[in-house]
């Protein structure tokens, strides 16, 4: 599922999620194409959410995901109105180096711990971007050589950490 192809908002705090003695606690009440995808994970016992980072967090359209699938079973005493924890794996691909991850990977892991078990999380770090880096104006950091031997060298390790995230997602 990739978030880019719906039209849907982040939460509005409409409370309707946790309405005393409401039919629809737990669940998100707002009618967009994130509806569904909020139902189908309903019944998963897992998810991974992939996002680039973008301006040092993940993508406004995943962050609007996570509000929506966090807020639906708070009620400010802990999780409620949950029938069980999902297991979470994160993916996250960014320009800056490895040091970078830490901050952004650890944040997350405690914000999806509140209410569900975050089981790991892979980063792709120094990604190519693009192929043709001589079309843009993307300067000298792009440093389109040294990119490039990283997605032949790094980037199959990445993917098969990858894998292993999902292995251990779904054990
Ligand atoms: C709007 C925007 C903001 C970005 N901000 C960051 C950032 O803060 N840190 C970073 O490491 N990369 C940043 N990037 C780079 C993206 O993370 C990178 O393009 C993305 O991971 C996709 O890489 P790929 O196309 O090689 O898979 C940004 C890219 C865009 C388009």
């Amino acid at each position: 599922m990739n978030l880019y192809d719906l039209k849907f908002s982040g939460c509005k705090s409409c409370f309707a999620c946790k309405v005393k003695g409401g039919k629809n606690n737990g669940d998100c009440v707002v009618n967009d194409d994130l509806k569904p995808v909020l139902q189908a994970i309903d019944s998963a016992d897992a998810v991974i959410l992939g996002s680039p980072i973008y301006f040092g967090d993940i993508t406004a359209e995943s962050r609007a995901f996570f509000e929506r699938f966090m807020f639906q079973v708070l009620n400010y005493e802990g999780p409620a109105f949950m029938d069980s924890k999902k297991k979470i794996g994160c993916i996250y691909t960014m320009n800056a180096p490895e040091s970078y991850v830490a901050d952004i990977a650890g944040k997350y892991e405690m914000l999806f711990g509140l209410f569900h078990q975050h089981v790991g999380y892979v980063a792709a770090t120094e990604t190519l971007q693009s192929d043709k880096y001589d079309r843009f104006y993307v300067g000298d950091a792009a440093n389109e050589a040294y990119k490039k031997q990283r997605r032949e060298t790094v980037w199959p390790e990445t993917m098969e950490q990858a894998y292993e995230l999902g292995k251990k997602v779904a054990s």
